[in-house]
């Protein structure tokens, strides 16, 4: 008898890495990708909604539906990252639009809807934006929400600096409100924080040379990201294309690739002057309070390579 496949819904700010991250689910065997939602984030939503489109096609498998969500965050105005993806989101290469079209209803109505219509514990959220379309259904439904087998979250910075303010990663920043929803929603989450996309498991020239050159989904993976790289250079001064979403799409489709996982107390930070949306991992439990999340600390980065590349021939 053949194994039943895991259901995903997918929250994204569709931009560059957001790209790969939707070709790898719908090109991955052991699941199935019931919905793609998209929010306002790396991108303005209308151009995140073309771009996520363009990955569903461009992943060439099936097509499941795509719902517009949020066009803001929660309580702030919208930050975008044109300087690190592109005034497009793909890396301005130029591709045309889309054949595919979205749905009417909300992404928001979506989500809830598709938990209604299924058993408590089937589906699982994968989100690689802001989490405002999330925190919105929460607010919304939250006993519904709480059918959610679990959601796997790219946002947050363990060790290192911020992305995108001196503390704090890009999707917990632009609505760490919506983030606050979400961990206090009383559903198993695990992190991906955006360590796991630097070092080995950024991509050099040659790798990138030996991705574009696997088949047309493979150049269009390494092509639309040519701005991060740029940005990457410039900001860091290093020629490595780091992907954030995809390393938290592979967390999510390979468990094996997860070689550290922890349960500890994890929040975020709403107030402060300089810190707005710094995520707090108590993984050395200084704050003596329950688990209430996991993170993954490393991933095995020559399996979530192999893996990358044999999905993308
Ligand atoms: O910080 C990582 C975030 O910005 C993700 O949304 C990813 O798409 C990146 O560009
Ligand atoms: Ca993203």
């Amino acid at each position: 008898m053949s194994e039943e496949k895991r259901k995903l819904i997918i929250d994204t700010d569709t931009a560059s890495d957001d790209a790969v991250a939707i070709i790898m689910a719908l090109r991955e065997p052991s699941v199935e990708v019931l919905a793609l939602t998209v929010v306002n984030g790396n991108i303005p939503l209308k151009l995140a909604t073309r771009n996520c489109l363009i990955a569903v096609e461009q992943a060439g498998t099936y097509t499941p539906p795509v719902y517009v969500g949020h066009d803001r965050p929660l309580m702030r105005e919208a930050v975008t990252a044109e300087a690190c993806h592109g005034q497009d989101g793909l890396g301005d290469v130029g591709y045309p639009d889309p054949k595919l079209t979205t749905e009417k209803e909300h992404a928001v109505d979506a989500i809830i809807r598709i938990l209604e219509e299924n058993p408590a514990g089937t589906i699982e959220l994968v989100t690689l934006g802001p989490l405002t379309n999330i925190a919105a259904a929460f607010m919304r439904a939250p006993e519904t929400m709480k059918k959610l087998k679990q959601i796997i979250i790219m946002g947050g910075q363990l060790y290192q600096p911020g992305n995108w303010s001196v503390t704090s990663e890009f999707n917990i920043f632009v609505d760490a409100e919506a983030c606050d929803v979400v961990l206090r929603g009383g559903v198993p989450f695990l992190i991906s924080p955006v360590e796991l996309c630097y070092g080995d498991c950024g991509f050099d020239p040659q790798e990138r040379a030996e991705i574009a050159a696997l088949s047309p989904t493979g150049k269009f993976a390494i092509d639309c990201n040519r701005a991060v790289v740029e940005f990457v250079k410039t900001r860091y001064g290093r020629n490595n294309l780091q992907l954030a979403d995809p390393s938290a799409m592979g967390v999510a489709l390979w468990p094996d690739i997860r070689k550290e996982v922890t349960e500890c107390f994890i929040a975020v930070e709403l107030g402060g002057k300089y810190c707005y949306g710094q995520m707090i991992f108590d993984y050395k439990n200084h704050l003596k309070l329950p688990a209430n999340g996991a993170v993954c600390l490393s991933i095995d980065v020559p399996l979530y390579k192999k893996r990358l590349k044999e999905i993308l021939k």
